[in-house]
This record gives structure tokens, C-alpha cells and sequence, in this order.
């Protein structure tokens, strides 16, 4: 090598700091005073407003969310299996003026996201299912109502009467607190009905047995004590109306106790004329919840059903079924283009409903995503929940080089789907 003659050293101009280049530089972050509001402010992703609600709630109540039946393997798959998906962009494509609504059961939503059922809302936070359903009508996408709601079906259209409300039944052992809640439902004005199917027997969770939030409760003195450990969610509770199961109450004779509501919801003798009867009674969308197989979801639209939800209850039924995503495309297949076919379980990204909308689903709902957001600071951290979704569904909308959601495409992901065993690259 031919020696070279030293490099000179660099020679670099300087001068005084000046305060107005400091300020440039330096933006200092007002301060924000109300706890709530830095809390949620510091929250960046979903799993940030998971974290923020371990600090608000007590334990039994943020396990009662955030558990999931037997060893909870199946609720690890749902969420392993969108860390499973590899994105594969189209370069030199514009996504100016992006547009991640899309229509779903004839009507256009804001982005592709659904906010699933959760029984029992208020426990998790006072604001409860009336404060989800007002976001859902904000943000543009649709709400669903729970059988097991502690706010009654009336209650949640006046708190939110521009929003678009879905109503998910447990079909009961009583046919006439059945015909009363959907008669109920459709005076509200609630669009859309979802029979969950997925619960001929309660889920053993084992985390509620252990904390005694079961039905009828067993609370022990470690789970007393936890709730006085959080003043604010105590006292909340100690001035709010007491929290009932309001949907039902309002449909059977006085206030059902937990446990004649646990042996109204769970009718092991439930079979497919059940859906025949649904069928014939609602005369709007009709989507089935809980079909994790092919075959399963077509005999369900054989019976004339608009669509079904994949779903594993977020694995808090059957422990060990199938990751949701890993059965999406052949259930996609089974069905056809025309039927509608939503995803849920385990959805805590915006780049996850990304990965369910290429790979069929028309769009995903969420459970713990928005509970969590809830659980941190009520209905703003519900509105917290959506916007983040939100935002990364767009950004990575647009890094993927699409600009609408009708664009995505089975093209846009690398994805084996996985029988549902365990899986080499799944972290335990
Ligand atoms: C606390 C809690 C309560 C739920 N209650 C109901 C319910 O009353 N009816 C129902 O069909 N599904 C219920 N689910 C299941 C959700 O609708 C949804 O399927 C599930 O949460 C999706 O999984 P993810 O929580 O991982 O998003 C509940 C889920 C949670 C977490």
C-alpha cells in the first residue's frame, strides 16, 4: 500500500451558545397536572396502558381482565402468532392522503377495528360500558354490548345515541329473557347481533378462583386488602351505583344474583337450531362468535348467518384451541369473499390489525386492548387505547406502500400459518 500523507484535522468554527438556538433545541414539555392525563400522555403503545393499569386497579380485578382459562397457553399463541407475520412492502407507491376506513356490513367505519363484548365493564373502572360506547361513536367504529353488562341496553344508547351498537347474546336457558333482550336491542337501535357460541360451560380461570373473583364471588382477605391499596378505584366504587349485571336485570324478574345469571348464560344443550331461532328472530346482521374451524364456520353460514367472528374468547374458554390468526385464512377460504369474517384474541398493535386484514378478516375486535386503556383512565383511556390502534395502523398501512385499507392484501404478509401446536420460534 502506497503511504499517504496525514489527514489534517478538521477544523470546526464555534461560537457562544445562543439562548434562541437553545430553545430550538430544548422544548421542554408542559407540564400536565392531572395524573390521569400524565399517565395516559406517557403511554405509547397498548402494553404501556397495561402497565398503567396494574397501578390503578386492584390485582383480582386486573387479573380478571388480563387471565385467561387453565395454564393460558392459548391466549400466548394469540398474541405470539402476529410476532409470526413478516411484512413485505411495495416500494415507490404513494400513500398520501391514506384511508384506512373501510365498509363493513354495509356501513363505513373509521378503520377496520371493532370493540368486542366485556362483561361486567364497570367493576374494571366506574366509567364502564358507557364511556366505551362513547368513544367507539367518537373515534367512528362500532361498540358490542355484553349479555353480562352492568349497564343496561337503553343506558348505553342514551350515553352514546350517534354511535353505532352492536349487541352479543348468550343465548340463554329462558326463551323469553331471550325474545326480551333482542326485543330491547332493537328498539335501541342496535344494528348488529353477535351469538357467542363458544361457552356451553364457564372457562376455568384459574387466576379469578385464586383471587375469589368468581360467580358468585368468594373474595379472600388478601384480595379485600389489595382493593383498599387502591383508594381512588375504592372510593370510586363506594359512590357510583352499585355494579349489576343491568343488561339481564332489565330482562328478567328483580336483580338476578351471580349465580342464577352463571346458570342462565351456560346452556350446555345448546346446539345449531339455536342459531336457526336467532336467525329467524333478528332481522339485522347476524355474525356468530367463537368459530375456530372451517368446518365449524361452514355449517354456521349454511344456517343463513352474515359471517362469523374467529374467536377463542381471548383463550378464556378452551385453553390449548388454536391461535386465531393461525386459523383465519382457511376459515377466510371455507366461507367465501362475500361473508363477513372478523378476528379477535390477542390484538394489543395496530400493525396486528394490519396482519388480520391481509390475511381475510374484514376487521378485528378487541377486548383487553381497550380494558386495559380503561382500567388506566376511564374513558379517556379507552380514547387513549383507540388512538394509539389507531396510528400504527395507518403508519404501518403506509410503510407497507398502501394507501387504503381495501388495498391490503394476502401479498402484503409472509405468513405460515401453524396447526396450532406449539411452534419452535414461539417464545414460552
Ligand atoms: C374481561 C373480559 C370479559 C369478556 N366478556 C365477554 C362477554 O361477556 N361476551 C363475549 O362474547 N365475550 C367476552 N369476552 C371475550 C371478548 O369479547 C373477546 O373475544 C376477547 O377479549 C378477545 O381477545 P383479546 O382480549 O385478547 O382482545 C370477554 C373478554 C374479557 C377480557
Amino acid at each position: 500500500m502506497r503511504r499517504r500523507v496525514p489527514l489534517a484535522p478538521i477544523s470546526t468554527a464555534r461560537q457562544l451558545p445562543r439562548p434562541a438556538e437553545l430553545r430550538e433545541l430544548v422544548r421542554f414539555r408542559r407540564p400536565r397536572l392531572r395524573p390521569t392525563e400524565r399517565r395516559l400522555n406517557a403511554a405509547l403503545t397498548v402494553r404501556d396502558l397495561r402497565r398503567a393499569a396494574t397501578r390503578t386497579t386492584p390485582r383480582a380485578v386486573f387479573d380478571y381482565v388480563d387471565g385467561a382459562a387453565e395454564e393460558e397457553i392459548t391466549a400466548a399463541r394469540n398474541v405470539a402468532a402476529y410476532r409470526r407475520v413478516t411484512f413485505c412492502p411495495d416500494a415507490l407507491s404513494s400513500v398520501a392522503d391514506p384511508d384506512p376506513g373501510v365498509d363493513l356490513l354495509g356501513r363505513r367505519i373509521a378503520l377496520p377495528l371493532v370493540l368486542a363484548p366485556t362483561g361486567y365493564t364497570r367493576m374494571m373502572h366506574h366509567h364502564g360500558e358507557a364511556a366505551v360506547a362513547r368513544v367507539a361513536g367518537h373515534v367512528g367504529i362500532p361498540y358490542t354490548l355484553s349479555t353480562v353488562g352492568s349497564t343496561s341496553i337503553p343506558d348505553v344508547r342514551a350515553a352514546a345515541p350517534g354511535a353505532d351498537l352492536w349487541f352479543q347474546l348468550f343465548l340463554t336457558a329462558d326463551p323469553r329473557v331471550n325474545e326480551e333482550l333482542l326485543a330491547q336491542a332493537e328498539d335501541a337501535g342496535y344494528s348488529t347481533l353477535l351469538l357467542t357460541v363458544d361457552t356451553a360451560v364457564s372457562g376455568m380461570r384459574l387466576r379469578d378462583v385464586v383471587n375469589g373473583l368468581t360467580i358468585p364471588p368468594t373474595l379472600t382477605a388478601r384480595t379485600v386488602v389489595d382493593m383498599a391499596r387502591f383508594p381512588g378505584w375504592l372510593l370510586a366504587k363506594l359512590t357510583t351505583p352499585g355494579i349489576t349485571f343491568a343488561v339481564l336485570g332489565s330482562a328478567v324478574q328483580g336483580n338476578p344474583t351471580p349465580g342464577e345469571v352463571a346458570s342462565l348464560m351456560f346452556d350446555p344443550g345448546m346446539d345449531l337450531t339455536a342459531l336457526d331461532w336467532v336467525r329467524r328472530r333478528w332481522r339485522g346482521p347476524l355474525l356468530v362468535k367463537g368459530v375456530t374451524t372451517p368446518d365449524s364456520a361452514r355449517r354456521i353460514m349454511a344456517r343463513g348467518a352474515d359471517g362469523v367472528v374467529v374467536s377463542n374468547h381471548g383463550g378464556r374458554q378452551l385453553d390449548r384451541s388454536a391461535a386465531t390468526l393461525d386459523v383465519l385464512p382457511a376459515i377466510r377460504q371455507a366461507v367465501g369473499a362475500d361473508a363477513t369474517v372478523l378476528i379477535d384474541g390477542g390484538i394489543l398493535h395496530g400493525q396486528d390489525i394490519v396482519a388480520a386484514r391481509a390475511l381475510g378478516a374484514d376487521a378485528a375486535m378487541i377486548g383487553r386492548a381497550y380494558l386495559y386503556g380503561l382500567m388506566a383512565g376511564g374513558q379517556d383511556g379507552v380514547l387513549r387505547a383507540c388512538e394509539i390502534l389507531a396510528e400504527e395502523y395507518q403508519r404501518c398501512m403506509q410503510l407497507l406502500g398502501v394507501r387504503r385499507s381495501a388495498d391490503l392484501g394476502r401479498q402484503h404478509v409472509a405468513f405460515r400459518p401453524h396447526g396450532g401446536g406449539d411452534h419452535p420460534g414461539v417464545p414460552a
